[in-house]
C-alpha cells in the first residue's frame, strides 16, 4: 500500500524515456504529480495508470516548452490549478544532430529554448517559495556530454554543459537554506532520444551500443542521489571513472577521438585546402 505524501513533484517530458521512469519512482513513494509534455494522451494514460495503481494526486499539463513564453505559462497554470511543488524536475530535452553549419537554425533555436531557457526559468520561478518554505528541490537533467564538447552535436553538448554549470553554482549558493539542487549526467542511454535526433544520431547511438544504459537503470540510481540530495548523480561507477578522466585529457586529443563516435557516414569530410 502507498503512502500517501503531501509533496508535489513537476516532471518535464514525463511521456517517456527517463522522465517517465523519474515519474513513476516519485509514484511508488507517494508523491503528488504534475506532468508535462506535449503528448497530452500519452500523458493522461500515465497519470490514470498511476491513480490506480499508487492512489495518488496526477496533474496532466500539455505544453510544447520549446518556446519562450513556456516557463511562464506553465508557472500560471501550476498557480492557478493551486499546486505548491515541491520538487522541480527540468528533464524535457533533445538534440540535434549534424555539422554546425549545415544543421537548421530553427531546430537549434528550439533545442536551446527546451534544454537551457524554460529549465533556467522555470527554476528562477519555482525556486523563490521553495526557498521561503525552508525546504525544496531542483532537479537538472544534464548529460555526460557537459563534460566535453561535442563535434556534430555542438549545440546539445554546449547546451548540457550550460546546464551542468548553473545547477553547480546555484546549489552551492542553496547551501543552507534547506533547498537541494542535483544534475543529473547519464551516459547513452536506450530512450526515445536517438530517434528524437534523427536517423543519423541513432546509427550513432548504435554504434555506442556497448556503453548504453537502460532508462530504469539510469532513473534508480538518479533517484537515489535526488534523495541523498547529492549536488551531481553520475549514473555508473564506469561512467563515474570517464568523467574523470575526461578531467585530465589534453581537449585536441579528446575532440580529436570523438570524431569516430561522432561522424557519421553521411557527413561529409572538407578538403584539406592549401590555406589550411
Ligand atoms: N537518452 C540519452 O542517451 C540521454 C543521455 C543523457 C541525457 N539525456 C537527457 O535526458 C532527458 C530526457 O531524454 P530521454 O532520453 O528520456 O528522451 P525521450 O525518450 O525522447 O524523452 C524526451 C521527453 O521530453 C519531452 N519533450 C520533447 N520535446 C518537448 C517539448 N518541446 N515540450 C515539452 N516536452 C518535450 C518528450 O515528450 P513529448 O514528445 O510528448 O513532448 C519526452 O517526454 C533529456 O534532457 C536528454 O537530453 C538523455
Amino acid at each position: 500500500m502507498t503512502q500517501i505524501r503531501s509533496e508535489s513533484v513537476l516532471i518535464t517530458g514525463a511521456s517517456s524515456g527517463l522522465g517517465r521512469e523519474l515519474a513513476t519512482l516519485f509514484a511508488r513513494d507517494g508523491y503528488g504529480l504534475v506532468l508535462v509534455a506535449r503528448n497530452e494522451q500519452r500523458l493522461q494514460e500515465i497519470a490514470q495508470d498511476y491513480r490506480q495503481q499508487y492512489g495518488i494526486r496526477v496533474h496532466v499539463i500539455a505544453m510544447d516548452l520549446a518556446r519562450p513564453e513556456a516557463a511562464g505559462e506553465l508557472y500560471d497554470q501550476v498557480s492557478e490549478a493551486a499546486i505548491e511543488i515541491d520538487i522541480l524536475v527540468n528533464n524535457a530535452g533533445f538534440g540535434s544532430y549534424g555539422r554546425f553549419c549545415d544543421t537548421d537554425l530553427d531546430e537549434e533555436r528550439r533545442e536551446l529554448l527546451l534544454n537551457m531557457i524554460t529549465p533556467t526559468l522555470l527554476s528562477k520561478r519555482f525556486l523563490p517559495s521553495m526557498v521561503a518554505r525552508g525546504k525544496g528541490h531542483v532537479v537538472n537533467m544534464a548529460s555526460m556530454a557537459a563534460y566535453m564538447p561535442g563535434p556534430y552535436m555542438a549545440v546539445y553538448f554546449a547546451t548540457k554543459a550550460f546546464v551542468l554549470s548553473l545547477s553547480e553554482a546555484i546549489a552551492q549558493e542553496l547551501r543552507g537554506s534547506g533547498v537541494h539542487v542535483t544534475a543529473i549526467c547519464p551516459n547513452v542511454v536506450a530512450t526515445g532520444f536517438q530517434e528524437a535526433a534523427g536517423n543519423e544520431a541513432a546509427y550513432i547511438g548504435g554504434r555506442l551500443r556497448w556503453v548504453m544504459s537502460s532508462p530504469d537503470q539510469v532513473a534508480r540510481k538518479a533517484y537515489r542521489d535526488i534523495s541523498a540530495g547529492k549536488r551531481v548523480s553520475i549514473p555508473g561507477w564506469s561512467n563515474r571513472l570517464a568523467v574523470s578522466a575526461l578531467r585530465l585529457a589534453p581537449k585536441g586529443l579528446m575532440l580529436r577521438a570523438m570524431v569516430p563516435f561522432m561522424k557519421g557516414p553521411d557527413i561529409p569530410s572538407f578538403q584539406n585546402r592549401k590555406t589550411d
